[in-house]
């Protein structure tokens, strides 16, 4: 892809747009064209002008924005996401490469790249998995779909951080929201833990005594050492949190969170893992999602997934 020329649409002016248009327009031979949705003044005017600073045009009009821009990247809302794209696929150039940065649903993307594909257009699931607050415009993005390839090259020669994912548009974002089992599970723990904390007067006593080295490792390395550990100590596990439900529910904290983690273990344990493995370590995490798997498919009550996403460098 060339540079010379390149005219680049941002949709959305939020947190998230603002950032990676301000990076965008500081590539000489890019210009910025940033749709903002009409607003009275003076807003409008003040929206504008914050455009302006960043060298970018901004437009109220979607079509003047989309019309000549090589690359459309949709910064707005998850909610807004498919029915913007709807739009753009009414008006892009054929060849048109359609970035779409929202958090909407794999499905809803999936639909959208249809629609930007039958208009002649590459359509880029892009999953952002950060957020622009913490990493400004170095926030990592990985991207699937007909426009992940070209979406990728185009990061790296506008300075924006892109992997590129194997297959159809849906599958970054739902790799983004399987990591939102982990990353917001976390949040809604970390909370519910020291909310109990305070309402036993442990809150400062309690923060030191989870760290270490145990809290330092990989994710890799972390889940690795959880599951192997889970075959054999599910059981012991269950009853250690269904003691912490009680109390929290003793100082009127809902143990939300930690009932659920504690049905989770009770169901592993129930799933026979230790005997399986004959009381011994398993070898590594995927001979315990193995034997999961076998578990769930003879009580057919979890199905297996089909496939396993590959992540590609770019
Ligand atoms: N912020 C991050 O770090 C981050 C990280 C991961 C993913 N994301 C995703 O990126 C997207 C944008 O996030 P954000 O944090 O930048 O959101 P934001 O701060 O709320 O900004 C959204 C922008 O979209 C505009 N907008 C709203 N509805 C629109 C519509 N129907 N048509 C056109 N523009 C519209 C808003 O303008 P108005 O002022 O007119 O409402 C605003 O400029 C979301 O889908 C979000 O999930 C963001």
């Amino acid at each position: 892809m060339q540079d010379v020329g390149l005219t680049v649409a941002v949709l959305g002016f939020g947190e998230l747009g603002a950032v990676l248009a301000s990076r965008v327009a500081a590539n000489e031979h890019v210009s910025v064209r940033v749709y903002c949705r009409p607003r009275p003044e003076p807003a409008a005017g003040t929206l504008a002008e914050r455009v302006r600073a960043i060298g970018a045009a901004a437009h109220t009009d979607l079509a003047a924005a989309v019309g000549e821009a090589g690359i459309v990247i949709s910064a707005v809302p998850a909610s807004a996401a498919a029915g913007v794209a709807e739009r753009c696929s009414r008006i892009l150039r054929p060849g048109t490469l359609y970035a779409d940065l929202t958090a909407d649903d794999p499905g809803r993307k999936a639909a959208a790249a249809d629609s930007i594909g039958r208009a002649g257009g590459l359509y880029a699931d892009v999953a952002v998995l950060g957020t622009a607050v913490a990493a400004g415009h170095r926030v990592p993005m990985l991207a699937s779909g007909p426009g992940a390839e070209g979406w990728a090259e185009a990061c790296l020669r506008m300075g924006l951080v892109t992997d590129v994912l194997d297959g159809a548009a849906g599958r970054a974002s739902t790799l983004k929201l399987l990591r939102s089992v982990y990353m917001k599970g976390r949040d809604a723990l970390v909370a519910e833990t020291m909310l109990a904390a305070r309402r036993h007067g442990l809150e400062q006593e309690l923060l030191p005594t989870i760290s270490g080295p145990g809290e330092e490792v990989s994710f890799a390395a972390l889940a690795e050492r959880v599951l192997c550990s889970l075959a054999l100590h599910a059981g012991r596990r269950a009853a250690e949190l269904e003691g912490s439900e009680r109390l929290l529910e003793a100082v009127g904290v809902e143990p939300l969170v930690t009932a659920a983690a504690a049905g989770r273990l009770r169901a592993i344990a129930d799933m026979g893992l230790r005997e399986r493995f004959s009381g011994q370590r398993p070898a590594n995490m995927a001979a315990v999602l193995d034997a999961i798997d076998e578990s769930s498919a003879a009580r057919s009550d979890e199905a297996a997934p089909p496939c396993a996403p590959s992540i590609a460098s770019s």
